[in-house]
């Protein structure tokens, strides 16, 4: 048993930092450094609508979810080459290793770069390559997680599915992201339905700025296994009650909660009530480069700000992170063993 008693506040940072921990909503796209977008603009000859970095990070000042996606799309417009994927995705993994992240599950916009006219084998290569890099040199695991754009219509989900067949084996599931108010998860019904056939993953944004009801449908129709966001379920008691007996997860990502204006401030954000709930959240860093912060600057900064959470909330956090991945059991019960021996060290 692990005394969480013995771990004062003033070393949560350090034990933060160093914990093992897994990612599972993560947009690559939106792992896009400014910096990174002008040397690939350079690179590729694209024209951007900023004159510098400065200003683009200066642009970065979002009102909701669509003032950032319209940015988040515009900035994904210099990805041409599998080597830009390759570059993009390589760039995460070597900030998640600093932040002992030893397992990531990566979110992909395909339709952002297949409506450019760029190859969905171009996407796919280059951040499969990455993936298998990030095995060998950094000992981080790592798949990919295709999502369907919920502004688009879902004809445009099953034709990009389509593509993506001759590389199902680089893709373990699929999910539904972008634009979620007007665009419920009911819209996607057929298409998730084939996925599930194909046996891949089903994960699905739902209640980060939509209402509970899309959180119903994504359990009830798209028959998710996880929920990204989820964080307005609070606002239907039965449906916390029905998602805490599930021991659904929820994808949490405060950073981006609070950039695109769901909670004023982190210290209003509902992640203690959540865990109290007994629902199995995660902290994750939704668009890193956008929001201000990788994982741990989310996990730091988070618990800076909010009082009711210490070390046995970390430890939980860290624990959902892993039992919510989709790798084998045994793979869980391993890293959960590290996680222990990190939080049995810190207690003694
Ligand atoms: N695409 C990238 N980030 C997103 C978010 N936070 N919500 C919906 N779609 C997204
Ligand atoms: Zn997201």
């Amino acid at each position: 048993m692990i005394d969480f008693n013995r771990i004062g506040r003033d070393r949560l940072p350090a034990l933060l930092r160093a914990m093992p921990k897994a990612e599972l909503h993560i947009h690559i796209e939106g792992s896009l450094e400014p910096e990174l977008i002008f040397k690939l603009a350079e690179r590729n000859g694209v024209k951007l609508s900023y004159p510098s970095v400065e200003a683009l990070r200066a642009a970065y000042a979002f009102t909701d979810l669509q003032s950032f996606l319209d940015i988040y799309y515009a900035g994904a417009s210099v990805l041409l080459k599998e080597e830009d994927f390759f570059d993009m995705a390589w760039a995460y993994f070597e900030r998640a290793a600093a932040d002992n992240v030893v397992h990531a599950e990566l979110f992909f916009d395909p339709q952002t770069h297949t409506e450019r006219g760029v190859p969905i084998g171009t996407v796919i290569r280059g951040l499969h390559h990455a993936c298998q890099r990030a095995h060998a040199e950094l000992g981080i695991s790592a798949s990919l997680i295709l999502c369907f754009l919920r502004h688009l219509s879902e004809d445009a989900a099953f034709a990009v599915l389509e593509e993506a067949l001759p590389y199902r084996a680089h893709v373990i599931g699929v999910g539904l992201d972008s634009s979620e108010r007007g665009h419920p998860p009911e819209k996607f019904a057929r298409v998730f339905a084939r996925c599930r056939e194909l046996g891949l993953h089903i994960v699905a944004h739902a209640g980060e700025e939509g209402p509970p009801a899309y959180i119903y449908s994504a359990l009830d129709v798209l028959k998710v296994e996880r929920i990204d966001h989820g964080v307005r379920c609070v606002d239907d008691p039965a449906l916390v009650k029905r998602l805490a007996a599930e021991r659904m997860p929820l994808t949490v990502c405060p950073l981006s909660n609070v950039k695109l204006c769901v909670f004023k401030t982190l210290a209003e954000h509902n992640l203690p009530q959540l865990l109290q709930a007994g629902l199995a959240a995660t902290i994750n860093s939704d668009d890193p480069a956008y929001f201000g912060g990788y994982l741990n600057e989310n996990f730091v900064q988070t618990f800076a700000a909010l009082p009711q959470l210490g070390a046995r909330e970390a430890y939980q956090l860290a624990r959902n992170s892993f039992e919510a991945s989709f790798v084998a059991p045994a793979v869980k019960v391993a890293w959960v063993a590290g996680l222990d021996d990190v939080f049995t060290a810190a207690a003694a």
